[in-house]
């Protein structure tokens, strides 16, 4: 699979499945969905339903106030209400019925005689019966008007239809109102009943399932466009860089084809593996050629080197003979002075080969547990009389040392005393002479340091300072091995040997070299 399609299939599964989650927790929750639905619809019911009921209570009452008013005014009625001539009241009763819309009136004189009545009203257990009272002041007597309004079927289908559900009256006591659904109050005796439809959880489900059918195709395409756009910037320079990669390693020795990989970053990890592979391969080239290189470079100093005192014996033995021959009576005193110059320089010539071995022919280190301070004990140990004569005060710190480390305690010990040598023949000349020692652990490492206040560097010996045959005391039996052999046993090891100062300032040496030993040999 490549990079790009990673990136695109991880930026759609990013955006769909949080719109999941928010999907499921409904999905999870609809039973909960479904009765808050239920509960809105019953809420709803309760109040059209009631308000239904209210209209048509105060409907009615109009109804009865109005035709209370007609009464009072029917001069005619009144005083047939007063004869109490039965035969004209019947007919106030039917008009006022037909006029107002009630289903039954009935007039009643004071004693509370019925004078008049028409209509019936009630009777079906599927009704309900309002009725309302009111007195109407004549001349002659109060007579008091009672009119009845039936509620039935029309009423109860306005109902239904209006609230969704169905609708009915029952009588108070009997059977109960049907669940889930509402009971208002008519009359005194009797409810009505209407029911409302339950939500159905599945129904929720269904609808929300939907919803998201209709949002998860856009955020789909949404994704997968914002994917593409982002995959493909995120996967082009890795693909050039992997190209270029390739292009490198390609120009070596066994370039691999790596074309086949489609995926780019394993093609890149192939790619710098493989290039990381023809960087160590050329390293050790070089480090062979450098090797071939720098005894070339000993040869050429070590002849040169055997060449000087050659001049001399070669001088000397000449003087020798031709004195022989001119002078003879002078032989004896140049014998005395030119056998001294060729033992001198034969005894040079020996240290310098005495030295080139050592150099030549160091022996790998032989690891073994060790105490830092006590090879830089030893050391001084055998400067002691040096120091001594040369008035040198000699500081050292410990306090950070390590107690023990793993080296070839000889070499390291060989490594000090070259440095201290150096030092002390540094410090011939300078009137403040100290020589401070330190060995402190720095992490996996051990510090030694050696600072003099001699002569120090200046910019050409500190540059050629571990240069074989590097010497600027040439006059005085200086081979320019000693800081070079330093140097190697302090690379054998696996650490390192710097210089540092300046010209009139002192010099610090510092050897730096691993706790734990020697890193293994590589193959
Ligand atoms: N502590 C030091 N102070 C000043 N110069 C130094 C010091 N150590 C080394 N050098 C310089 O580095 C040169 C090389 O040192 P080394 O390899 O020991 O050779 P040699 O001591 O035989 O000259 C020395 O000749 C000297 O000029
Ligand atoms: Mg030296």
């Amino acid at each position: 699979m490549t990079l790009r399609i990673r990136i695109v299939a991880a930026l759609v599964l990013a955006a769909l499945i949080p719109m999941a989650v928010v999907l499921a927790v409904p999905l999870v929750q609809a039973e909960k969905r479904a009765n808050e639905v239920t509960a809105k619809r019953v809420e709803l019911a309760q109040k059209q339903a009631s308000s239904r009921v209210e209209r048509a209570r105060v409907a009615f009452g109009v109804e009865v106030d109005r035709a209370a008013k007609a009464l009072a005014a029917d001069r005619n009625a009144i005083a047939a209400g007063a004869r109490a001539t039965l035969g004209l009241a019947p007919a106030t009763a039917e008009a006022l019925a037909l006029r107002f819309g009630l289903d039954r009136v009935e007039i009643v004189g004071a004693s509370g005689v019925p004078l008049a009545s028409h209509g019936t009203a009630g009777g079906t257990a599927d009704s309900a019966v309002l009725v309302e009272r009111r007195s109407v002041a004549t001349e002659g007597e109060t007579l008091t008007l009672v009119a009845a309004r039936t509620l039935g079927g029309p009423f109860v289908a306005d109902v239904a239809a209006i609230t969704g559900g169905t609708a009915s009256f029952r009588a108070e006591g009997a059977a109960a109102c049907p669940e889930p659904g509402v009971e208002v109050p008519v009359i005194d005796g009797a409810v009505l009943c209407v029911s409302v439809e339950p939500a159905e959880a599945k129904d929720v489900r269904h609808e929300q399932l939907k919803s998201f059918a209709r949002v998860a195709p856009a955020a789909f395409l949404a994704a997968l466009a914002v994917g593409l756009v982002i995959a493909s910037r995120i996967a082009r320079p890795i693909r050039e860089l992997a190209d270029r990669a390739e292009a490198i390693s390609a120009q070596h020795a066994q370039p691999i084809t790596l074309l086949e990989e489609k995926d780019e970053t394993r093609r890149m990890t192939l790619a710098f593996d493989q290039m990381l592979d023809d960087l160590r391969a050329s390293e050790r080239r070089r480090l062979a050629a450098e090797r071939v290189a720098a005894w070339e470079e000993i040869a050429k100093r070590l002849a040169h080197e055997i060449k000087n005192p050659l001049s001399p014996i070669q001088l000397a033995v000449e003087n020798l003979r031709r004195t022989r021959q001119r002078a003879p009576q002078a032989f004896d005193e140049a014998f005395e002075v030119e056998t001294r110059t060729i033992l001198e320089e034969v005894g040079s010539l020996r240290a310098l080969v005495d030295e080139f071995a050592q150099f030549a022919r160091l022996p790998r280190p032989t690891v073994a547990t060790c105490d830092p301070r006590t090879i830089v004990r030893q050391t001084l140990t055998l400067f002691s009389g040096r120091i001594e004569a040369q008035c040198i005060a000699v500081v050292v710190d410990f306090a950070s040392a390590p107690a023990t480390i793993h080296a070839d305690a000889e070499q390291l010990g060989r490594v000090l005393k070259n440095v201290v040598t150096n030092a002390l023949d540094a410090m011939e000349a300078t009137t403040e002479r100290s020589l401070q020692v330190d060995v402190r652990g720095e992490g996996d490492r051990v510090v030694f340091a050696v600072r003099d206040t001699g002569r120090g560097f200046d910019a050409e010996a500190l540059r050629r300072v571990f240069e074989p045959y590097f010497t600027t005391r040439p006059d005085r039996g200086g081979t320019g091995l000693g800081m070079a052999i330093a140097r190697r046993i302090a690379v054998e090891h696996g650490g390192t040997l710097t210089a540092s100062g300046s010209p009139g300032q002192g010099a610090t040496i510092t050897l730096t070299v691993p706790v734990a030993g020697p890193p293994p040999e590589p193959a």
